[in-house]
């Protein structure tokens, strides 16, 4: 077997992700299988190999082609190729002299962004990079279907000349040190020496970290820090130990406002300790050149906040730690998505390479700030990354989620007046009060996607003809 598709989606069948790859596959010359990695249900200990994760890593071992295949979440992969990454690189796996390709939907929000990271990951891996698709992504299929599938059929035959050549591409990022990649190296921390501050202030500030602190170094002594510098009182919420979950794709979330999430778990409590607070820090631990899968997995059930930004007026900022020079790789992300929730962020800090002596004072200049920024209500203009964001991500929910809503109240407060589908959404709004017409809608939106997908596919192979591959899918999917 020659070419791998791990496929990460939560949707799995029904994602478009996996209809954009199984389109792909029937232009290939070369024998290939698909693997549901979201399937195989991996823990969260880096460490653990599992008997699945075994079996998919002597998959990759057999393969000569890997193609990364995912809905974009959150800026970012799902977290079941989140953890497979922590797992490969904590547990020292290479792949030199192989290929990586990357099959991505979305809402081409950030596309570009997470399909960057995706190369480096894949880079350190060892792997050459070939090249990626972007898909549009919908529920049940994929839009822009000429474009993306054009892409597709070029992808399909690079990866068949490749082959047949045995080139394999250069890696453009140099090797960085293991210890920075995986998930079980923690930031050495510091001693913490200050004493506590008088808590005179009013306001309230959430720390939210991804693994228990007990478990990383830097995190506690940043957490101690914070504690005892600010003169606020100081709340500490541990994702690990509250259990949350990862978003499943539900989408409900993203078509309504204040809509709480479908998943039963601690996720609601900890949005509405978001609302309460006045400041909120965010501690990443950096794996896998990206924060950890516990962050991770909190950030992917914030979609909602990310198109409706629902904590503005608030202050607050970031650390990344144990990531070395990738670390401000993380803390960047984490700086943009404060700032996506509506959050003056104040810095993105990381404890970088081992650069304690000067770290905690920086550390305890922003708490500083943020005290003051709060006590001051500073105001600070927003910048061109932002903005083009906000405009980009405005301008697409109304495009999609909100005319199904009807949610003219999202139109009025984003300005969307000239948006020609607003009289569409006024009487939208009449109709779409019942859940189970919308429910009625989205089905039948996705019975058509299909179905019209199932004749293009059937045309284009009349037109173009197949590959020589087979398919030799032998467990999930
Ligand atoms: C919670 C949530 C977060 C999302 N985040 C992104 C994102 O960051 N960038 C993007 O382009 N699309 C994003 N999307 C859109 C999905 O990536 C898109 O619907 C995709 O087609 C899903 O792929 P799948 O069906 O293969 O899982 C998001 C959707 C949801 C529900």
């Amino acid at each position: 077997m020659k070419v791998l598709f791990l496929c990460g989606s939560p949707r799995k069948k029904e994602s478009s992700s996996y209809a954009v790859a199984r389109y792909l596959s029937y232009f290939l010359d070369v024998d290939y299988e698909f693997v549901d990695v979201a399937q195989a249900n991996l823990s969260y200990d880096a460490a653990e190999t599992e008997l699945e994760f075994a079996g998919i890593v002597q998959k990759m071992n057999n393969a000569q082609v890997i193609i990364w295949t995912f809905g974009a979440i959150c800026w970012h992969a799902p977290i079941h190729l989140k953890l497979f990454w922590d797992k490969l690189f904590a547990q020292n796996q290479t792949f030199e002299g192989k290929i990586a390709l990357t099959l991505m939907s979305g809402a081409h929000f950030l596309d570009d962004y997470i399909l960057d990271r995706v190369k480096y990951i894949s880079e350190q891996l060892g792997f050459g990079y070939l090249g990626d698709v972007s898909a549009d992504g919908l529920p049940g299929g994929y839009a822009d279907y000429e474009t993306t599938e054009n892409s597709c059929r070029v992808l399909a035959q690079q990866i068949n000349q490749a082959l047949a050549t045995g080139y394999v591409p250069y890696r453009e990022s140099t090797y960085i040190k293991r210890e920075y990649l995986s998930a079980l190296h923690f930031g050495s921390g510091f001693q913490v020496d200050d004493a506590a501050a008088p808590k005179e202030g009013d306001k309230r500030l959430l720390v939210i970290t991804g693994p228990g602190i007990e478990r990383n170094p830097a995190a506690a002594s940043i957490y101690e820090t914070i504690r005892r510098i600010s003169q606020n009182e100081v709340e500490l919420v541990e994702i690990e130990k509250a259990g949350i979950q990862a978003c499943r794709l539900n989408y409900q979330c993203l078509l309504k406002e204040n809509i709480s999430c479908v998943q039963q778990d601690a996720f609601e409590d900890i949005k509405h300790k978001m609302k309460m607070a006045d400041g909120i820090i965010y501690i990443g631990h950096c794996t896998s050149a990206f924060v950890d899968a516990h962050l991770q997995a909190f950030i992917t059930r914030t979609g909602s906040m990310l198109t409706m930004p629902q904590l503005k007026g608030k202050y607050g900022f970031v650390v990344a730690t144990g990531g070395g020079p990738l670390g401000r790789y993380a803390a960047g992300h984490l700086d943009k998505l404060l700032r996506r929730y509506g959050i003056t962020s104040l810095a993105a800090l990381t404890d970088g390479d081992q650069n304690t002596k000067d770290f905690p004072a920086t550390l305890q200049w922003a708490v500083r700030n943020l005290d003051q920024a709060l006590a001051e209500k500073w105001r600070m203009a927003d910048r061109f990354t932002y903005r083009a964001e906000h405009y980009f991500m405005r301008e697409n929910a109304a495009k999609f989620g909100m005319v199904f809503r009807g949610l003219y109240g999202f139109h009025h407060r984003e300005k969307l007046f000239d948006f020609p589908h607003y009289w569409i959404t006024k009487v939208l709004w009449f109709v779409f009060r019942s859940e189970k017409l919308i429910g009625l809608l989205m089905a039948w939106i996705e019975k058509i996607t299909i179905r019209q997908r199932k004749k293009r596919m059937k045309h284009d192979l009349e037109r173009y003809g197949t590959g020589k591959g087979r398919e030799v899918t032998s467990v999930i999917l």
